[in-house]
């Protein structure tokens, strides 16, 4: 079967084309240039782009994958979560498109997109595995024990992980998005220069929390500031970067192979925008390796937004034959 997937959570315009689990093409339009004047996400001019991107993204999908809309069998979209009116325009597409070609139709969680994802370049990836989704939205353990079959393990009980690092970039002047920004900078830095607190809350659990780092963060620069502490230079800079993207990877590597001993799982899988992250990477391949246990990583392309995730799941639920009609609508806070 061969599927068009439409992502449009956030900021991300994205398309994509998947046959027998095989992706024929992945397009992504970036908003980056927009955002990053407001160091942020801002809902309404993402919205109004991804009015102007949809058609030419989905176009660009259809061509690098070789294929006519005539060859498309289904079409799956990104119903939730996410901005509405980003989420409204995909699935206002993806609805006229279904009807217009009177093509089955299936609605898709983002976030369950995420956790899958590692998926698309492991297809050995076997169950069951624990699953880490690190986003600008999302700091969720699961434990996967099929498709569709998840049990949510913890959670960020505050700010996710990658809007920490945006947060973070923020006050430190990196910029936007604040993740590449920080894990630049960081490798010039010290991570044992400032000794910035973790979040284990209870050690039985696998909740996260991250605003308590980010305010610990604040307090270093403010005492810099006052000249209590030391001058800022650019190392001042690269040394505190470094010791809170440590914090950060050092409590989510340690919780998620927590949670697989607890699940007796021999699997951990990364997924979400953060774990484009080369050190967190590194840093869960080398604790892992101690305890045995294996490591999925998708390649950063897939890490971020895209729509061959969105249609990886879609394909699976066609295959159980979950199909939606055209009252599917987003749900900002749709649970998985
Ligand atoms: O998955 P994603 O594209 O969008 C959401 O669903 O949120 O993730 C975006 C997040 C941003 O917060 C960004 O700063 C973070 O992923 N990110 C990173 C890195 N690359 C992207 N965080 C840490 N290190 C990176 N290299
Ligand atoms: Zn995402």
């Amino acid at each position: 079967m061969t599927i068009l997937a439409i992502e449009s959570s956030c900021d991300d315009t994205c398309a994509a084309v998947l046959r027998a689990g095989k992706v024929l093409s992945s397009v992504v339009s970036s908003q980056v240039e927009i955002h990053g004047l407001y160091g942020g996400v801002v809902p309404e001019l993402a919205s109004r782009r991804h009015c102007e991107n949809i058609r030419p993204v989905v176009e660009a999908a259809l061509a690098a994958a070789g294929t006519g809309i005539d060859m498309i069998e289904a079409v799956c979209v990104t119903r939730g979560p996410g901005l509405v009116g980003s989420l409204l325009v995909g699935v206002a597409y993806a609805k006229s498109l279904a009807f217009a070609r009177g093509l089955p139709l299936v609605g898709v969680n983002h976030v369950e997109g995420h956790l899958m994802s590692p998926r698309l370049t492991n297809p050995e990836l076997k169950f069951p595995f624990v699953g880490l989704v690190v986003s600008g939205g999302h700091s969720s353990l699961y434990l996967v024990r099929g498709w569709h079959d998840y049990e949510l393990l913890g959670r960020t009980i505050d700010d996710a992980a990658g809007e920490a690092f945006d947060k973070v970039a923020r006050m430190l002047a990196l910029g936007f998005p604040g993740g590449p920004a920080i894990e630049k900078r960081a490798a010039e830095g010290d991570p044992g220069a400032f000794k910035l607190p973790r979040a284990w809350l209870d050690r039985d659990k696998f909740d996260f929390s991250f605003s308590g780092l980010k305010t610990a963060v604040r307090s270093v620069l403010e005492r810099s500031r006052t000249g209590v502490e030391q001058e800022r230079d650019n190392g001042f800079i690269s040394d505190l970067a470094a010791s809170f993207q440590e914090a950060v990877c050092e409590v989510l590597v340690t919780k998620t192979l927590a949670a697989a001993a607890r699940c007796g799982a021999g699997r951990v899988a990364l997924a979400g925008g953060v774990s484009c992250n080369g050190y967190l990477r590194q840093r869960l391949r080398d604790e892992a390796e101690n305890r045995a246990v294996d490591c999925f990583f998708v390649p950063p392309r897939f890490c971020t937004d895209n729509a061959a995730m969105i249609a990886l799941v879609g394909e699976w639920l066609l295959a159980a034959g979950r199909i939606d009609d055209l009252t599917l609508n987003p749900g900002s806070r749709l649970p998985l």
